[in-house]
């Protein structure tokens, strides 16, 4: 029997990207004194794009890896603004037919950026299109069928081509060997979060009260989207109760109704520790078996749920599978077992 899992829905504080609209295109920062956090990133991409800018050649194929909601796509598009080039954008799964990566390819111009979303998700016929493309700058295609079928060779136009994934795991190695630069986003420090979310609420214009911006930043997964998707929550709540500045009463009221605790842990996270906690005895369980008890897809557990449970230190990931740490236990409100050894005494 096929097990029908429901469609994911998406909460407030799931850090999937959605559509992005028009609000959340003014957020985006631009250049890279505006992107928050990633020092060590920005500061590899600082030299990497003066020595190409210098040498007038493209900055060289990219890599970008992490849980979703940390500024993949932002980086991508700031690294085209700083380079000052042409930014072609498209993501694995909207690729079908080797046609479709070869007209990419055949149109990008001297110094262009494809940027190419979601590149683990690539098909592998079209993978292999890229490797000659990223390597040699070179598109080899088949003309013709049968015995007169000819391969004639392409000569591409100089450019970068810049892959984000939040499964890196997934690339392939001959693809990951072909990216000179691999950066890997990681979770926002408390303070970072704290800039994205005043950033956020200056270009909305939502003055927030003393230690507003903090409670928000506490509650944001340590992700700038969710940061973004609070403040317009927050906003929303402001405007309709009167309140300006905002304050602590409010952003518990929107915290509350979104069913978010203070530390970001949405309904979702609660019922993952819960399970593990009560079902499995603390673990270790794998994860298909939870993906099955929760109804979630396994890949949404892995990508968007685990990576802040396991940073936070609510879970461990084990050969045998997730185990609940003792901040798990007390997140959800229940005691640790009493171990064995001394139940025996
Ligand atoms: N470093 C950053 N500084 C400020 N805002 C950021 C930063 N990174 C991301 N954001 C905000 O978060 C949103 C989501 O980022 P995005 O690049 O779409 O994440 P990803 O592609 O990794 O899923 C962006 O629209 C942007 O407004
Ligand atoms: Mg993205």
């Amino acid at each position: 029997m096929v097990l029908q899992r429901r469609r994911r829905e998406q909460t407030m504080s799931d850090p999937a990207p959605q559509a992005v609209d028009a609000v959340e295109q003014t957020l985006r920062p631009q250049y890279l004194q505006e992107y928050v956090g990633q020092e060590k990133i920005k500061e590899h991409l600082q030299i990497h794009m003066a020595a190409a800018r210098k040498r007038k050649e493209p900055l060289g194929h990219t890599l970008l890896h992490g849980p979703p909601g940390l500024g993949k796509t932002t980086l991508a598009h700031v690294i085209a603004r700083e380079m000052a080039a042409q930014i072609r954008v498209t993501s694995g799964p909207a690729l079908e037919k080797p046609g479709d990566i070869a007209s990419l390819l055949t149109n990008l111009q001297v110094g262009d950026i494809l940027f190419i979303d979601e590149v683990h998700r690539l098909r592998p016929p079209l993978e292999e299109i890229l490797y000659g493309a990223m390597e040699d700058g070179v598109l080899d295609i088949i003309i013709g069928k049968g015995p007169t079928a000819r391969s004639v060779r392409l000569q591409l136009q100089p450019f970068s081509f810049i892959g984000a994934t939040t499964k890196v795991g997934s690339i392939s190695a001959p693809l990951r060997d072909r990216f000179l630069h691999v950066f890997k986003l990681g979770f926002y420090s408390a303070g970072e979060m704290e800039s994205i979310v005043e950033r956020a609420s200056g270009i909305l214009n939502v003055p927030l009260g003393a230690g507003a911006a903090r409670l928000l930043a506490e509650a944001s997964r340590a992700t700038p989207r969710v940061g973004n998707r609070l403040i317009r929550a927050v906003r929303d709540f402001a405007e309709v109760r009167g309140v300006s500045p905002v304050d602590h009463s409010i952003v518990r009221e929107t915290l509350r109704c979104l069913e978010i605790d203070r530390d970001g842990l949405d309904a979702t996270d609660h019922r993952v520790l819960r399970t593990i906690v009560e079902s499995f005895a603390g673990g270790p369980v794998g994860l298909s078996t939870l993906a099955a008890i929760l109804a979630e897809e396994e890949d949404t557990l892995e990508e968007v749920y685990e990576p802040y449970l396991l940073q936070q230190g609510y879970l461990q990931r084990t050969p045998k599978g997730r185990i609940a740490t003792p901040k798990a236990y007390q997140k959800v409100g229940i005691s640790l077992p009493v171990p064995v050894q001394s139940a025996l005494l």
